[in-house]
Formats: C-alpha cells, sequence, structure tokens
C-alpha cells in the first residue's frame, strides 16, 4: 500500500532513486554477476570461483555435454542436492546423461569414487528421445529433431576409473529394473514428458526421505509438457516443487 501511495504521489526518477537507497542496487546491465544458459541476475554468484568448484565444473564441461554452453548456476544446484545425498543411505541416479557432463562433475565435486558404499548409475538410451513417448505439444516442439552427439563408448571411456559408476543404456522406463535400489540422489534430465515422469513414479518408493530430485527441464518453456506432468505429479505425492531460476525445479522426498 506504501508503495503504491509513493508510486502515484513521486515522480518516477525519484522514486527509483528511493528504491535504490532502500535496496542497495540499481537495475544497470553492467551490474549483472551471471548472464547465461536464460539466467540473467545481480545476485551474488560467488561459487563460481570457487576452486572446487572450479576444478569439477571443468572436469563435468570436458566431455562436450552442453553443447558448448556454459550452466554452472545448474551445476552448483545440482552440486547442492548431491552433497545433501552423499550424506544420505543410497546411491546416485542420472536419467538422461548425455556425454556426462553433469554426473563427471558432480563425482568430482563430492569425490564420489573413494565412495565405494555408493554406487552412481547413469541411465541413458544414447539414442536420444523414443517418437513414441512423445505427445503431440511436444512432437511439436520439434523435440525429437534435438542435435545430441552420443558417443556412448566415449562415456564408458570417461567413467572407467570409478569402479562405483554403472552406465546403464537402454530405454526409460522399461531399463528402469537394472536399478533396483535405495536412492539418495536423483537428477533426471531426459528431455521429454512420459519417461522422466515414469521414473519419478519408479524411484519415489526407494528414495530415501530428504533426498533431493532435480528436474533439469522443469521451468524452460519448450518442455511446459513436462512442467504440467510434475505439476500432477507433485500433487499426487503431495509435495511442493521449488522452481529455480535455472529453469529446474527441486523436489526433496518426505
Ligand atoms: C539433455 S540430455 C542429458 C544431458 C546430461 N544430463 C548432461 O549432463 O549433459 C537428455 C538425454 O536423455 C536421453 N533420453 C531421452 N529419452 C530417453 C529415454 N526414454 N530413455 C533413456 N534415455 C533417454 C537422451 O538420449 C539424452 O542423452
Amino acid at each position: 500500500m506504501v508503495k503504491d501511495l509513493l508510486k502515484s504521489v513521486l515522480p518516477t526518477r525519484i522514486a527509483d532513486a528511493l528504491r535504490v537507497l532502500l535496496h542497495g542496487h540499481e537495475n544497470q546491465t553492467d551490474e549483472f554477476t551471471y548472464d547465461h544458459d536464460g539466467l540473467r541476475t545481480i545476485h551474488n554468484c560467488d561459487f563460481i570461483s570457487d576452486p572446487r568448484f572450479i576444478q569439477a565444473y571443468r572436469a563435468g564441461r570436458s566431455l562436450d555435454s552442453w553443447f558448448g554452453g556454459d550452466v554452472e548456476w545448474r551445476v552448483h544446484v545440482l552440486f547442492w542436492a548431491a552433497v545433501r545425498g552423499i550424506e544420505l543411505e543410497g546411491d546416485f541416479v542420472e536419467c538422461g546423461v548425455h556425454r556426462g557432463g553433469f554426473s563427471k562433475a558432480i563425482i568430482e565435486y563430492i569425490g564420489f569414487g573413494k565412495r565405494q558404499d555408493k554406487t552412481f548409475y547413469l541411465v541413458d538410451s544414447f539414442e536420444g528421445i523414443a517418437e513414441e513417448h512423445l505427445v503431440e505439444a511436444e512432437k511439436e516442439k520439434n523435440l525429437l529433431a534435438f542435435p545430441y552427439q552420443h558417443n556412448y563408448e566415449a562415456v564408458l571411456n570417461a567413467f572407467a576409473e570409478y569402479q562405483n559408476v554403472k552406465v546403464i543404456k537402454g530405454w526409460v522406463p522399461e531399463i528402469l529394473s537394472e536399478v533396483d535400489t535405495r536412492v539418495a540422489f536423483l537428477s533426471i534430465d531426459l528431455n521429454n514428458a512420459l519417461p522422466e515422469i515414469a521414473a519419478a513414479e519408479y524411484f519415489w518408493e526407494r528414495l530415501v526421505s530428504g533426498a533431493a530430485i532435480v528436474l533439469d527441464d522443469y521451468g524452460w518453456k519448450q518442455h511446459f509438457v513436462q512442467k504440467q506432468a510434475f505439476d500432477e505429479f507433485a500433487a499426487r505425492k503431495g509435495v511442493p516443487i521449488l522452481s529455480l531460476p535455472t529453469g529446474q525445479g527441486l523436489i526433496i522426498k518426505p
């Protein structure tokens, strides 16, 4: 109310100056601290210059999984979820691996290779998306034409040094029975709704309490079918989804 009153009585320039005084910043483009991957902000992102972050992020980036783009903030979110997961009982799963960028970064960040009590399952068709999994609205978004650069052998090589990483080649949902385990961290990044929901349903009872599910595509415009499907999923399970400015969605298993 006070805001509206100020707006109506003060000239715009004075109101802007007051806003700067109150909030300590101006909306000037040269103040952006982060400006890629669909996210532009003036907020602090000093995690980017943490040496541990830099080393792990570079390891992930070196696999050419992200089409030359930078996705630091998304990776920061994944690291947060992984740090949480490593303290819980259970294994790690990524559905949608491509060339292994996210998984490699996570493994390096938390030293997963040394955790022989845990397994990291990397699940992918390594052949892209199945046409029969798409609904019309997804076909219209041209999801089938996405130029994945799969190289199954290269993924096997990239993870060969870790005894506790299993690369599982096959289609979700059919292949999921090969990952029958308690889960402490789940990343879902399949870029199409049907198998993503099937994976979330399959792992729901297997997820330990406190484990995070990171939905990579939740807020991305071209993946609105997934958003609708996950909103319904979350309502069925009685959990909220945190919609992140990175485009990701975050669920914590109660
Ligand atoms: C966006 S990419 C994953 C990117 C990856 N998270 C990374 O770090 O670069 C999506 C992946 O999902 C896989 N995929 C899509 N639908 C699938 C399905 N039904 N079963 C298995 N893999 C699938 C594709 O082959 C592709 O590698």
